[in-house]
Formats: C-alpha cells, structure tokens, sequence
C-alpha cells in the first residue's frame, strides 16, 4: 500500500512516471493544471490496479498546492513518494527578466510549494521519498536557455540542502538530472537532441534510482560526462566550445 503524488502529471515524463508507478494497493496522486488529461490518463492508472486521485491545481499557487497536500493527507496520511516534477522550458527570449520571473515561479517556487506543506507530515512519520526533476542543463548556463538553466541551477544547490536538512528525519531526497527526452516540452525543438530517450525509458531509470534511494539520478551517461566537464572548464573554455557547437547546428 502506497501513497505516490506526481506534479505535472498531465503529460510527458510525469505521465510516464505516473504510468510506472501504478501498482496494486497504490493510490496515485495526479497533479496538473489540465484536468481534461489527467481524466484521461485515470483509466489506464486503474488499469494497473492502482487509484487514481485528480488534483487540478496550479504549482504556482502556494494556497492551492496546501489544499491538494490536506486533501492527500486527510484520505491516506503522508506520502511514501512525493515527486515534483513539473515544469516549463518557456517561450521566446529565455534570458530575459520576464523569462526568469516566469520560469523560476514554476521551476522553483512550484517545487518548494509542492513539497513544503507534506514536510510537516512526512518529518512526523519519519518515513518517504521527495524526488524533484531538474535536468543536466542545470550544469551549465547555455545560450538562449538562461533562465531555464537557473532555475535547474537552483533546484541542484536546494535540493543538496534540503537532503542534509531532512536526513535526521529519516527521509530521503533524491534530484533527478535528465539529458534530452521526447515530450511536448522537446517535440517542437529546432535543433538536434544528442542521446534523445523516450518517456517511457527516462520513467524506468528514474524509478531504478528511486528504488536504490540515490541522491543524484542522472543519464544517459555521455549527456553526464559532457555537461559535467563543460561545467568544470575555465568559463572562456566552456564558452568556445558552446559557440563551436552552435555554428556546426547552424545558428
Ligand atoms: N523533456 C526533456 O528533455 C527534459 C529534460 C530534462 C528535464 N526535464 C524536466 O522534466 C519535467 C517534466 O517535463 P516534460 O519534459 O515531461 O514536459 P511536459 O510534457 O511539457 O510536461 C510538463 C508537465 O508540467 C506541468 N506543469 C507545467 N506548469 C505547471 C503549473 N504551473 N502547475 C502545475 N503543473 C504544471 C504540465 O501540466 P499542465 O500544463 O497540465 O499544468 C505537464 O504535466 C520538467 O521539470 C522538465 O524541466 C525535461
């Protein structure tokens, strides 16, 4: 028996994930703003034997996300698996002022909303599982994506606090690092996506990594290599080498 709540649920990794982690005895928590698909995926959860709860609410919004996380509490008490994965890339000029504002209130914000108003419950009953999706361009700033690299940036530092912070607590918390992967968020993308993976597939490695409890569950593997060596070399370095890739793509 197990309580599982997934932001960002309505498509995508959250839905692959949702999809995943549906077993019997589970109850699923599905959180995102489009009810209509989170309805839809309801079917197949049950399918698995599991129970679907919907929650339409907007991350953003810290008095909403307190009333999804009563309601979960009130029906089945803390979570086993909270995981906040929600998330924007946004649109147009990703390193501006309004980019940033707009970006970090879902990136960040809607994380620390997600999870703050189970923490009391969860540090109580001294048991579960806080895994937050962030991704490998939080490594290193890339051109035209400064925002979204800031707020993955940011959700690396936090959530290394937070492990340390809720450790004592018996739980446990595990960032989530993933390279390139196909979903509404990538499908429009004008430029290649190296070592590309299906939902499905990112889903299964991250449930591999839940399982073993690591602080860090990050692929493909190349992707890691590559982001975490760009991060390491001097800036003017990391630089020439990101302006070499952007003209061998053409813009
Ligand atoms: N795709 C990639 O290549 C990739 C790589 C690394 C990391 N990631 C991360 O993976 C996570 C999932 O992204 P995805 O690729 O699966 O993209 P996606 O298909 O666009 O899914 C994003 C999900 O977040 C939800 N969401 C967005 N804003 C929300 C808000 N304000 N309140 C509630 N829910 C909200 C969306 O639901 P509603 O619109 O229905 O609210 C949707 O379910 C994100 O954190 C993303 O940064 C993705």
């Amino acid at each position: 028996m197990a309580v599982i709540v997934i932001t960002g649920a309505s498509s995508g990794l959250g839905e692959a994930l949702a999809l995943r982690l549906s077993q019997p005895a589970s109850t699923m928590h599905l959180v995102a703003r489009r009810g209509e698909r989170l309805e839809a995926l309801s079917p197949r959860i049950r399918e698995r034997g599991a129970t679907p709860r919907i929650h339409m609410a907007d991350v953003r919004n810290r008095e909403a996300m307190q009333e999804v996380a009563d309601r979960v509490l009130e029906e089945g008490g803390p979570p086993d698996l909270l995981i906040a994965n929600a998330g924007i890339r946004g649109e147009g000029d990703g390193d501006s002022a309004m980019a940033l504002e707009e970006i970090l209130a879902t990136n960040v914000l809607g994380v620390a909303h997600s999870l703050a108003p189970f923490l009391p419950s969860m540090r109580q009953a001294r048991r579960g599982q806080i895994v937050v999706v962030g991704s490998l361009a939080g490594y290193r700033g890339l051109p035209g994506a400064g925002a979204y690299c800031a707020s993955k940036a940011a959700l690396m530092a936090w959530t290394d606090s937070l492990r340390l912070s809720l450790e004592p607590d018996g739980l446990t918390v595990s960032l989530v690092n993933p390279g390139f992967i196909v979903t509404e968020m990538t499908r429009k993308n004008p430029y290649p996506m190296p070592f590309v993976m299906s939902a499905d597939e990112a889903a299964e490695r991250i449930v591999r990594g839940v399982e073993r409890r690591s602080p860090r569950i990050e692929f493909p593997l190349p992707m890691v290599a590559m982001v975490r060596l760009l991060a390491l070399l001097p800036p003017r370095m990391g630089d020439w080498l990101l302006r070499q890739s952007s003209k061998e793509k053409g813009h």
